[in-house]
């Protein structure tokens, strides 16, 4: 293993909770990269399960060092709620780290985010209104505050009277928000700053040492690949880069040091929210798909949209990731259904596209061109091997392979960690 990313190559929930609790296991660090609470993983150990958003998967083992990286967008009182919550089931969080250039999530963030997206009407992005765009927002334009800035009251102090004069114009300007209390912020962040002193720490300098030790490392990926800011399909992306190159930038270290680079898809696509959607499918297989995967969203509860699987999205996110292997999860859900079609490439009027575009305006001209494949038939959920699998699948799996140019490692029949094939 020594170092491993995992992403999601398509647009999120790929299952990525799962394969990312199996390889926890096995690691000694354990660390998140981009994103903020928006994300997060189920984890279930000890018969226990501990919903995750901030905190890396590894934190249920007591021996794994879990970072929280630069480029991870931190709410410290969500974090802090998170560690109460393991504290109080037995989870120790000594072993968390949480890097002192991260940038912390303002109570502002979150107003801004709810407002805007308000403000959007019918045009909205569809964020999760946790602040996590706005405090990207802040990096870039350098008005961001940073753990590292928590930790000097002198700084913090100053930095967010000045915020807050900003912000504040904004929110009772421009949205006819109600602005919010400077002192309050402070009165409560230094609240936090004293519980999370222990835990901050130049973190990139730590990861450096511990790769340099041999130890085994697992990037833990949030998102999807078609969500990446730069790669994904924008407007509708997350402000984040959830593809593998985004690890050197939110961990602090360089590609070289990256040896694997696992992506995880669902045998199918599904897409939450708005944007063209190649494979959508509007009839009763898309509504098949969608109670048999269980395809609600995980907070909003928000039906998701299903489709064929896309050969031309994981392909792309094989390339923009280098990707070294695939895990192809929920094959499951498939079974029953009598023909499968994956999509091959695109057709635009007469031209075959075999990229994905990177203008939505084109994606939504583009016609999927499949390829059809006979279903199987029976619960495959018990299967243990790969080998035991009906042909179908394994002739539709090795299809998948051939098309992204990517091995397949592990094949998921369901939701568990036993229920993960390996190849
Ligand atoms: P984000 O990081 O938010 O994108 O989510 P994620 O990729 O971690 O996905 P999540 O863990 O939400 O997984 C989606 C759902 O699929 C969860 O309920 C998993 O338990 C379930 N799941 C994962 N693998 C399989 C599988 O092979 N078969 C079935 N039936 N369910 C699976």
């Amino acid at each position: 293993m020594p170092t491993k990313v995992v992403i999601g190559a398509q647009w999120g929930d790929e299952g990525k909770g799962k394969i990312v609790d199996i390889l926890a296991g096995m690691s000694d660090v354990v660390v998140r990269s981009q994103g903020g609470n928006n994300a997060g993983h189920t984890v279930e150990a000890n018969g226990e399960q501990y919903k995750l958003r901030l905190t890396p998967s590894g934190i249920i083992n007591k021996n794994t060092l879990c970072i929280i990286g630069n480029g991870v967008v931190v709410s410290p009182k969500v974090l802090l709620e998170e560690m109460d919550m393991l504290n109080s089931k037995g989870v120790s969080t000594e072993n968390l780290r949480l890097d002192l250039r991260a940038h912390l999530i303002m109570p502002y963030h979150i107003v801004i985010d709810t407002l805007s997206e308000k403000a959007k009407g019918t045009g909205d992005i569809g964020t999760t209104k946790s602040g996590i765009g706005p405090c990207y927002m802040d990096k870039a334009e350098r008005i961001g505050i940073r753990v590292c800035d928590l930790m000097n009251e002198e700084v913090f102090v100053k930095k967010v009277r000045e915020n807050v004069k900003i912000k504040n114009a904004i929110i009772e300007k421009i949205y006819g928000g109600e602005g919010v209390d400077a002192e309050e912020i402070i009165s409560d962040y230094l609240g936090y700053a004293k519980k999370l002193k222990k835990y901050a720490a130049d973190t990139t300098a730590i990861l450096y040492n511990e790769i340099k030790a041999g130890k085994k490392v697992l990037f833990e990926g949030a998102q999807g690949t078609l969500l990446d800011i730069d790669l994904g399909t924008y407007p509708y992306v997350t402000s984040s880069h959830p593809v593998s190159g985004g690890v050197c930038i939110g961990t602090g270290i360089g590609p070289t040091m990256i040896d694997e680079c696992l992506g995880v898809v669902k045998a199918y696509t599904t897409r939450v929210g708005k944007g063209p959607f190649p494979t959508e499918l509007f009839d009763k297989t898309g509504d098949e798909i969608r109670e048999k995967g269980f395809e609600y969203g995980t907070v909003t509860k928000r039906p998701r949209r299903c489709g064929w699987f896309d050969a031309v999205i994981v392909k792309f996110a094989v390339r923009t990731s280098g990707l070294t292997s695939l895990s192809v999860n929920k094959i499951d859900t498939l079974s029953g259904i009598d023909k499968l079609k994956i999509c091959v490439a695109y057709k635009k009027g007469d031209e075959i596209i075999s990229e994905f575009p990177p203008s939505l305006e084109e994606l939504a001209l583009c016609e999927p061109v499949y390829e059809e494949f006979d279903g199987w038939n029976g619960d495959i959920s018990g299967v243990k091997s790969y080998d035991e699998l009906p042909e179908n699948a394994k002739k539709y799996i090795s299809r998948i392979e051939e098309l992204c140019d990517c091995k397949v490692s592990m094949v998921g029949v369901g939701p568990n960690r036993e229920q993960n094939l390996v190849r």
